[in-house]
């Protein structure tokens, strides 16, 4: 079953026929708020709210590990995660949808692995690409049958908010290969390779990088709202049609 993850913007899903909500307990704690099991077209998927339905979970407080083993609990075995952006590629700019294919992790102090008890032995798992491929071809593939327009690639950098960044971070974070900056990619993408789900992000460009475009004198939160609800609707559509095209046996995640 899918597993959508909503971060800002996508506390619910209109397109959702919500089933039931259920309140789930994991040996990690609480994830950030109740499972909502519902159809798409048709198709089961269960929707959780990162940051809480009220929007009330900083990104450094966010129980990611909760969040995907509840999922998984519950019969998930692939996630769609929606993250908000920044952009620092000057092709980001905001309304861009886009799928990143790497990632840099300058998050610090978060609950980073399932394997961290004193019984469970020492793991390291392979992340040389970090998000299921298999998902992000069918994304793509979804985006181009809504005529939906998706920028492939791209490198996510996951920073530890919740302040935004300084222009100088990211000029740094630019000439270390970043492509767009987020809060939440990390540790939610790892966790998820932990688990064996297939995974993916949609990273939303809500604004130009500190210091870039109309960013240059500082970013301001009006700006923000006003791209945020446009490219939400972009989304919800490109979400409608992964789980239409899932319906049609085209996906091959
Ligand atoms: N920086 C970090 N996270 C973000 C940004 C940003 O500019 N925009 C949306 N999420």
């Amino acid at each position: 079953m899918l597993g959508i993850i909503g971060g800002t913007g996508l506390t619910q899903l209109a397109n959702l026929e919500i089933t039931h909500r259920q309140v789930a307990r994991t040996p990690y704690g609480e994830p950030s708020g109740a499972l909502t099991f519902g159809r798409i077209c048709g198709q089961d998927v269960i929707f959780l709210a990162r940051h809480g339905y009220g929007h009330t979970i900083p990104p450094h407080a966010v129980n990611y590990r909760a969040n995907l083993w509840a999922l998984k609990d519950h019969g998930v075995d692939r996630v769609v995660s929606v993250a908000t952006v920044g952009g620092i590629h000057p092709g980001l700019i905001p309304g861009t949808l886009t799928i990143p294919d790497q990632i840099i992790d300058y998050t610090h102090g978060r609950a980073a692995t399932y394997f961290a008890s004193d019984d469970k032995p020492v793991t390291h798992l392979d992340f040389t690409f970090p998000y299921c491929e298999a998902m992000r071809a069918a994304l793509l593939q979804a985006a181009a049958r809504a005529g939906i327009s998706l920028r492939e690639g791209g490198v996510y950098g996951a920073v530890q908010g919740p302040r935004l960044e300084t222009a100088a971070e990211i000029n740094r974070m630019e000439r270390d290969g970043a492509d767009m900056v987020g809060m939440t990619g990390m540790p939610e993408a790892y966790l998820a390779r932990e688990l064996e789900l297939c995974y993916a992000t949609v990273g939303a460009v809500v604004n130009y990088a500190a210091g870039r475009g109309l960013s240059a004198e500082g970013i301001h939160m009006e700006e923000i709202q006003s791209v945020l609800g446009e490219v939400m609707l972009q989304v919800r559509h490109l979400l409608e049609q992964l789980v239409t095209n899932d319906a049609a046996g085209l996906c091959t995640y």
